[in-house]
Parts: C-alpha cells; structure tokens; sequence
C-alpha cells in the first residue's frame, strides 16, 4: 500500500467523557466491532476508582493496566483504527489535555441523564483551541433521562459548537425502543444486549410504513414530527464544517447495550478525518511527505523501582517511521536508532517494523526524551501544540534529606519532563514550587521521588490563585511590572516570566493597572 493510501486509511481519535459516562464501556464495544476483542467485559477501565484516591498502590495498579490500554489500534474494514486513551481521573487531566495534540478527531460521550459535566465543558475548550473535528455521542438511552431535544440545546450553548443529530432516538428509558437513522436512512430496533450487534430493519425512507409496523403507529408518527422537527431547525449536516470543528454531529444509544455504535462507528470512518498536517515552529508538515516526523506527546514511567525505564509515545505526523532507521532527536540534535519500537494492536505491544502518519509508536527511553520532543529523517523542527495550562493547586516542595539533595533534583527534572506536572522556581526567594490539576498529584509526585530516586520531600502551602505567563512588547513596562510583583514573579522550566496571582482580584487589578502586558493562561501563545 502506497503512503497516501496507507494515510487516507489512519483514523486517530480520543474518546473524552466526563468520568462515568460511559467511554470505557464504549472503547470496549468498538474494539468489538473491530474484532480487536471477543467478548464485552475485556477490557479493564483504567479510571480510578473515586473510592481509591488515599490508596496509592491501587492506583499505580490501575496505572499500570492503563499502559497496555493507552492506544488500541485496530482494523475495521478498510480502515485501521487508534482510539487514544486518556486518564479517567480528572486530576490527570493535563495528560489529557496532551493525548488531544496527538488526535485528528475526538469522539465526546455525554449521559443522557446527566447532560454536559464539567470535565466534558473543560476537554471541549481544549478540542475548540485546536479546531479539532468533534462527534457527540449520548448515552444511556435505556436510562430514564432528559428529552433529546433539550439534550441539543444544552450540548450547543454548553459545548459552545452547533450541533447536527444524525441518529434520533425512538422514546428513551422503559420506553426506548430504537435509533432511526437519519445519516443513512435507517431504523434499528432495541434490543438490549451487551455482546451482540442489533439487527437493521431496511427501510426506503421516514415514511415507509415498516416502521409502523416496528415500533407501532403512535411513536411512529411521533418519529416523523420530531425528524421534521430537526429538518426545519437543523441545517443540512455538513462534513466540510465538522472537518473545521464547526459543528458536531450528534448519535444517541446505548454503549451498555451495543446500541447505536455501530452507526456511529460507520459514520465516523466515513466522515472523520485522516491524519491532518501538524504545524512546526518553522513550517507546516504534511503527512504525505516521504521524510519521517514524529513527535513524543506521554511518556509512561515504568512503576517497578528496580528498573526504571519510561516508554515514550510517539505520533507519526508524516512519512514512514522504520525500525532500526537513524532518526534525529531535534532537542539533543543526536542521531538515534530504535531496535524494539512498539506498535499497540488491540490491547498488545508488539514490535513494530513500520508505522504510518497517525499511528503511534512506544520507545522503551532510559530519559532521553521529554513531552513535546521532535523526532525527524534530520530536518530541524519543532513541533508546536503542546501547551501546558496554568496549574490549578499550587505547593512548595522542600528536601527533607539533607543528604539526597542531588537525588531530589534529579527526581524533580525527569518528572517535569515526563510532564507529571509544572516546575516554578520563585524569582524572590528562590523556593520551587510544583503546580498541579488535583492532589493525587502531589502524591504521585512525593511516592515516585522516594521509590525511583530514594529523595525524600515534604510539601508546604502556598495560596495560589494561577500562574500565568506574561509578555509585553514595551520593554520598560514589562520590568516595572516585574519590579512591582517581584515577590511573585517566577520563571518556569524554559525560564519565562510567569505571575503568581494570589487571587483573581489580584489578577484583575495587575490587568488593569498594567495595560502595555499580556496576560497568558497557557504557556503556548
Ligand atoms: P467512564 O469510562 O466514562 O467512566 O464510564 P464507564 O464506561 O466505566 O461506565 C460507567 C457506568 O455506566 C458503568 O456502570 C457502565 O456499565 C454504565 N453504562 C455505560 N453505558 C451504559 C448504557 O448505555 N446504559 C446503562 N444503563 N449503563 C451504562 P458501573 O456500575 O459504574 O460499572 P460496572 O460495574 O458496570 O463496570
């Protein structure tokens, strides 16, 4: 197969939810379609368990089978297929938030009775930075919920994009008994099951008596004023406009049941995008061209003390990635070679000879790389679109042995590098600071550093409202600014000026007061 088939054949995609909506239960079943799996119930969630949060060992546990799961490639029909994982726990969003840089689309899972959740408004911000192509999936239709048509309106005005439904829900709850198809004109009937796939009842058009007879006069004629509905306020669906992540088509089922997947599975092979170029600092990469680029979005640490190795995930952005080949490491500028990259097929590693624009390769790394690193044929590129967010908790890290100050810093630079979370160093006394998305990282942090490099640290408090990375292009307001706070100033990893606000009213007022500078809330501007 030539590059370009091999390319318009790659579907990349997250499944983002907010936790307990269902995206486990979803992977699983298109992993069955896939026939990656045979049976419902294989693959294990990797959310943490709410309950488990003080218990660390259960987490690292769950971490660990999230290695096996965190990309599941598999073939469908002509299409070969990566749904990227991502962190079920919300104080591992920033993880999250990068898995999305290395995605061309996103499927977003919402519960029927639960509407949009906060993690799912916070994901979709991210998607709209991007203008990432976005399919919304609403779930739990054999559970009593809110009706399909409020449902829209909430996913419009809270995920701020325009919405398209393309499947239409015949009654929900007790009472739901199929999904018309409205993408290909067709009406599957509910039967609940969580193994097999519903049949089809084939039908010419709305109204094709059939589907009288299939669900009854009442909720057929009900059916057609609801499709006509739609037909007068939703325009036409419009693949160009999801392509741009205008607007987001939208399919109802249940993934419990194995309802609705499949058209949704269908229709997303048909309409969602393959591999999309992906903008260096120095130029736009396509994915047709012959040389190989890749950049490394996670990076998985081993949890075993006794062998510390890291695998790091890299996504082909163009060419052909080969085992073996010289490729350079842009931020080192040394050549490397890779003896055992790994593919992820189902739920396996494998070594892996070959891999295509949107596939992604694991490299066993003893610390060379670091999130957002550029792999290319020799060319120097950065690539651009990891950003990191302004941290939500914020703590001072203090040493607590004396005699592992060494073991301490290193411990601290390969984390950050891992991208476990966010190093300030204060401008005014010198203290580092490590921000955070939740507390389980504060906990991550202070347990990998006593087992992998035997450091010991305590965490101190710091009333942090956020962090924000600011410039100017007045030279001399910048330094007055900086001489005004400089009990708040601090630099980050790649030494740029960042403001500690200590409150929103406190930011509000630096804005004010300062007009010549930029505020920015993710370090990417
Ligand atoms: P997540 O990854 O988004 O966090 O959600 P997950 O798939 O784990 O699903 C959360 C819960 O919702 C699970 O129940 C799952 O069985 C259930 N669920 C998923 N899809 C449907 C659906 O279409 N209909 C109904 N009625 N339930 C659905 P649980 O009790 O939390 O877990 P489990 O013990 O069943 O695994």
């Amino acid at each position: 197969m030539s590059l370009q088939e091999e390319i318009a054949r790659h579907r990349t995609f997250a499944i983002i939810s907010h936790p307990d909506a269902g995206k486990t239960t979803l992977t699983e079943k298109l992993l069955l379609f896939g026939g990656a799996i045979h049976v419902a119930g294989a693959v294990k969630s990797n959310k943490i368990k709410k309950t488990a949060t003080s218990d660390w060992m259960e987490i690292e546990k769950q971490r660990g089978i999230s290695v096996a799961t965190s990309v599941m490639g598999f073939n469908y029909g002509d299409y070969k297929i990566n749904i990227l994982d991502t962190p079920g726990h919300q104080d591992f969003a920033e993880d999250t938030y990068r898995t999305l840089t290395a995605v061309d689309s996103v499927i977003i899972v919402v519960d029927v009775a639960k509407g949009v959740e906060q993690q799912t408004r916070k994901l979709m911000e991210v998607c709209r930075m991007r203008n990432t192509p976005v399919i919304i999936f609403v779930n739990k239709l054999d559970r009593e919920g809110r009706d399909p048509f409020d449902i829209l309106d909430e996913l419009e005005n809270e995920l701020k994009i325009a919405v398209r439904p393309l499947s239409w829900p015949i009654n929900i709850g007790a009472k739901f008994k199929g999904v018309y198809n409205i993408y290909e004109q067709g009406l599957d009937l509910f039967k609940p099951d969580k193994q097999k796939v519903t049949e089809r009842i084939e039908i010419d058009d709305v109204n094709d008596p059939a589907i009288d007879q299939a669900v009854g006069e009442a909720d057929a004629s009900k059916l057609r004023e609801d499709l006509e509905l739609i037909e007068g306020v939703y325009p036409e669906f419009d693949v160009d406009a999801y392509l741009r992540g205008e607007v987001a088509p939208v399919f109802f089922g249940s993934a419990l049941n194995t309802f609705g997947v499949k058209e949704l599975l269908d229709c997303f092979v048909k309409i969602a995008p393959s591999p999309r170029p992906t903008q260096a600092e120095e130029r736009k990469i396509e994915p047709q061209e012959d040389a190989f680029t890749g950049f490394v979005f996670k990076i998985h640490a081993n949890m075993d003390p006794n062998h510390r190795s890291c695998i790091a995930f890299v996504k082909v952005c163009s060419g052909k990635f080969e085992r073996n080949a010289n490729y350079k490491h842009v931020r080192s500028g040394k050549m490397m070679r890779f003896a055992a990259p790994t593919a992820f097929m189902a739920q396996k590693k494998s070594v892996v000879d070959e891999a295509y624009p949107g596939d992604i390769v694991g490299i066993p790394d003893t610390g060379n790389f670091k999130i957002g690193d550029t792999l290319t044929s020799g060319e120097n590129l950065h690539f651009k679109g990891l950003p990191s967010f302004s941290p939500e908790m914020f703590k001072y890290i203090e040493n607590t042995d004396p005699m592992k100050s060494k073991q301490l810093e290193k411990g601290i630079q390969q984390l950050m590098d891992e991208g476990v979370a966010q190093l300030f160093v204060n401008q005014f006394n010198g203290r580092k600071i490590i921000g955070t998305v939740g507390q389980l990282q504060f906990e991550v942090i202070q347990y990998r550093l006593l087992h992998e490099y035997g450091a010991q640290c305590r965490w101190e408090p710091i009333s942090l409202y956020k962090a924000c990375w600011i410039e100017s292009d007045d030279a001399a307001a910048l330094d007055a600014f900086k001489k005004r706070k400089h009990q708040f100033m601090a630099i980050d990893r790649d030494g740029r000026d960042v403001f500690l606000a200590d409150s929103n009213y406190v930011l509000q007022m630096a804005q004010a007061d300062f007009p010549a500078i930029r505020f920015h809330f993710t370090s990417e501007f």
